[in-house]
């Protein structure tokens, strides 16, 4: 199919995943950005789903929040019927590569088989009987190549798909029935691959807020392996801001790299958010009350607290993206410095201690006590 249709306007649309990281940044970008859309929301709030991510957008009358899976798919083709949606954005995944490790289950289910749930609802309402304008943006990630030796050109969006974790072969698989899609039905389909992001509402099972909240609990600070492991991190609204480009202005059926061009050894960034952690408690007498058990509050650093760990099987030592192709073709070009980002993040995690708190101390607790013994 060699259709390359670039121009798309989406008025409707619905995000999965929408309660999660990235989507619920995702829902807060984009009606900021166009408030005279329509967003349905469709996310089955796993564990790393939070509906109160939500809560200054969902009573909006141009946003609709659904409680639902993204398998069932007469649930999805309901929803675009009776929404006339016209652009999916599909983010829902389970997301975490530890939790890929010890269940890989749980990540081919929701992201293989539900994504290929959405794309037959999609092409049922879409395509079969009366075809309308519409598109599918598919949100995947770097890890679909593999890893990086540290001489090797970043990923570009011709570099093969080799991938380690089964979240990644799951994300890789899912990004291959998009293609499929799209050659065989002729589905609108753009898909994009971004490098690691930050920014608020993550879920502190991840790499960056893990490291903020165990510094203010007191808690080590996990070492994968002998840290020198790199990734690219990118803000999360400049990541949102390269999809709207994608789903607005890309070529249908091509894929595009986002990225930031931010390499980072993972010991690196944990000892930045430590000095800056050590800072914000120099400047400012409050934190000491607020956070008694930081090593801060008792005249200790918090790089006291790094702890190396058993490394992660089949660790990928290196991600890099090149995003010459987003930035050329669409005119992408990320907003937020790492400085500015990273300072806005630990910013929002202070500000927002009981949305953290909550986390730590149910489902993710739980499970690390069932799936590690460090
Ligand atoms: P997340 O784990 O924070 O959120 C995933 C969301 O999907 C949650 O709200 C969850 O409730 C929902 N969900 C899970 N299974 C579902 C199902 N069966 N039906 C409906 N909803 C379901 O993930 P994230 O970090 O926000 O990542 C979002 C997407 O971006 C994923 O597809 C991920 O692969 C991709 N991505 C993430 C990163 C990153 O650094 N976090 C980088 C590149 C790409
Ligand atoms: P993570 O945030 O899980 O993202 P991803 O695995 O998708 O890149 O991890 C980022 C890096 O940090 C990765 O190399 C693993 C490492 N890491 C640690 O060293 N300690 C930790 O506690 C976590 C969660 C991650």
């Amino acid at each position: 199919m060699a259709e390359t249709n670039t121009q798309h306007n989406p008025n409707r649309l619905l995000v999965t995943g929408g309660a999660g990281f990235i989507g619920a940044n995702f829902i807060h970008y984009w009606l900021k950005t166009w408030p005279d859309s329509r967003v349905v929301i469709l996310d089955a709030l796993t564990y790393a789903g939070n509906r109160s991510n939500l809560i200054d957008v969902e009573n909006l009358s141009s946003c609709r929040f659904v409680h639902g899976d993204i398998l069932d798919e007469s649930l999805v083709e309901r929803l675009l019927r009776e929404e006339a949606i016209d652009t999916i954005v599909h983010f829902a995944a389970e997301s975490h590569v530890d939790r890929s490790i010890h269940g890989p289950d749980a990540f081919l289910q929701t992201n293989i088989i539900g994504t290929h749930s959405m794309l037959k609802a999609a092409k049922k309402v879409w395509l079969d009987g009366q075809s309308s304008s519409h598109r599918f943006h598919h949100v995947s990630t770097d890890e679909v190549y593999g890893s990086l030796k540290p001489e090797d050109p970043a990923f570009s969006e011709t570099t093969p798909y080799a991938p380690n974790s089964p979240y990644a072969a799951s994300k890789a698989s899912s990004d291959f029935l998009v293609r499929a899609y799209h050659e065989t039905y002729g589905l609108n389909v753009t898909t994009s691959n971004c490098s690691n992001n930050y920014g608020p509402y993550q879920f502190p099972e991840k790499l960056i807020p893990l490291i903020i909240a165990n510094i203010l609990d007191g808690k080590s600070l996990p070492i994968y392996g002998d840290g020198l492991q790199i990734r690219d991190w990118l803000y999360v609204d400049d990541h949102n801001r390269g999809i709207d480009l994608v789903i607005r202005n890309g070529r249908t059926n091509e894929t595009y790299n986002i990225g930031g061009n931010n390499e980072w050894t993972n010991i690196d960034i944990v000892r930045l958010i430590c000095e800056l952690l050590d800072q914000q408690f120099e400047s400012d007498a409050d934190m000491s009350k607020r956070f008694p058990h930081a090593p801060q509050a008792s005249g200790r650093q918090a790089d006291s607290l790094i702890t190396y760990v058993k490394d992660r099987a089949g660790h990928d030592r290196r991600y890099a993206i090149d995003a010459t192709k987003i930035t050329t073709e669409l005119g992408y070009d990320p907003q937020e410095s790492f400085e500015t980002g990273i300072r806005k993040t630990l910013k929002w995690y202070l500000q927002h201690e009981p949305w953290w708190r909550s986390i730590m101390d149910g489902s993710y607790q739980n499970w690390l006590e069932t799936n590690y013994d460090n």
